[in-house]
């Protein structure tokens, strides 16, 4: 079935749906991106998501195309002419088409393209086996803090994860973790603390890590951030990752190498648990 996704102002079928060739966003991925997930038809963490490309845009001293008002009426918009229940919706701003040139263009205007994804995302039944994850070297830019549309390294990450018959991969830097090609890397050492990196422009600041580390805390979980190896990964009692699209997945192997009891481990479902809970009843 056609979806309905909004270009430029107008909803359209994706069939009539485009951008020029001259679109900076496909000649130099100067373009910023976010996926909002959405369940029960309502839309998870917008706010965060919104500031967040706020933040992205402005680091790249890109204007923003539209308010955030009118961003959150375009997702209920697409939400409902899509008749999306469980899903994703992808949203894009690049900063416009202009004759081929490094520097920016002065009078270019942005591009804005969302549309939505249908998944089922709360009955994932990797929530229940957990991710094999590898690792590999971090090749990507140095800003990972901005959401920018230059995703081929993991889009490599993720297939190397494939040949090797895992799910995902962890990138590593100066021998230690800096994220999952999509998601936030997490570890809970034998004695119970929950260890993320912290926040800088090596990793991205994920909405769903706030939320998570948040809910954590007021369950009386400890939490360190900092960054760990893969090896203390491979010795943890559990691990997993967090992002908009797999909300809290247990990550059961790294390496080859069983992290705990090679089962998904009580603080992962726990935390799945309690974002699932929360974030359906604060979703809008
Ligand atoms: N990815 N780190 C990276 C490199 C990511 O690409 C993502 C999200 C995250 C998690 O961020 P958040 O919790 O805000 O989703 C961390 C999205 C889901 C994607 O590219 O599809």
């Amino acid at each position: 079935m056609s979806r309905t996704v909004y270009v430029n102002g107008a909803y359209v079928p994706e069939e009539e749906a485009t951008v020029s060739v001259f679109d900076r966003g496909f000649l130099f991925a100067d373009g910023v991106y976010e996926v909002t997930s959405v369940l029960d038809g309502k839309l998870i963490a917008f706010d965060g998501h919104a500031d967040r490309l706020a933040r992205s845009l402005s680091e790249l001293d890109m204007d923003a195309p539209v308010t955030k008002e009118e961003l959150l009426e375009i997702h209920r918009e697409l939400v409902k002419r899509n008749d999306l229940v469980e899903g994703m919706i992808y949203l894009q701003v690049t900063r416009g088409a202009a004759d081929r040139d490094f520097a920016y263009p002065t009078d270019a205007t942005p591009t804005l393209v969302l549309f939505t994804q249908s998944k089922g995302l709360v009955d994932n039944p990797l929530a229940d086996v957990g991710m094999k994850i590898i690792s590999i070297e971090d090749q990507r830019w140095v800003r990972r803090d901005i959401k920018t549309v230059q995703l081929l390294y993991p889009s490599m990450g993720k297939m190397m994860a494939k040949a090797a018959g895992a799910h995902d991969a962890w990138m590593v830097e100066d021998g230690f973790v800096t994220e999952g090609t999509s998601n936030n890397a997490y570890i809970v050492t034998k004695s119970g603390t929950i260890v993320t990196r912290q926040l800088s422009h090596e990793i991205l600041h994920g909405i769903t890590r706030a939320a998570v580390l948040k809910m954590a805390a007021e369950a009386q979980m400890t939490i360190e951030e900092r960054p760990f190896t893969i090896e203390e990964a491979q010795n943890a009692a559990e691990a997993f990752v967090t992002s908009a699209s797999t909300f809290v997945m247990p990550v059961v192997e790294i390496d080859g190498e069983d992290i705990g009891t090679g089962k998904v481990g009580p603080i992962a479902s726990r935390l799945r648990e309690i974002y699932l809970d929360e974030s359906r009843k604060e979703a809008i």
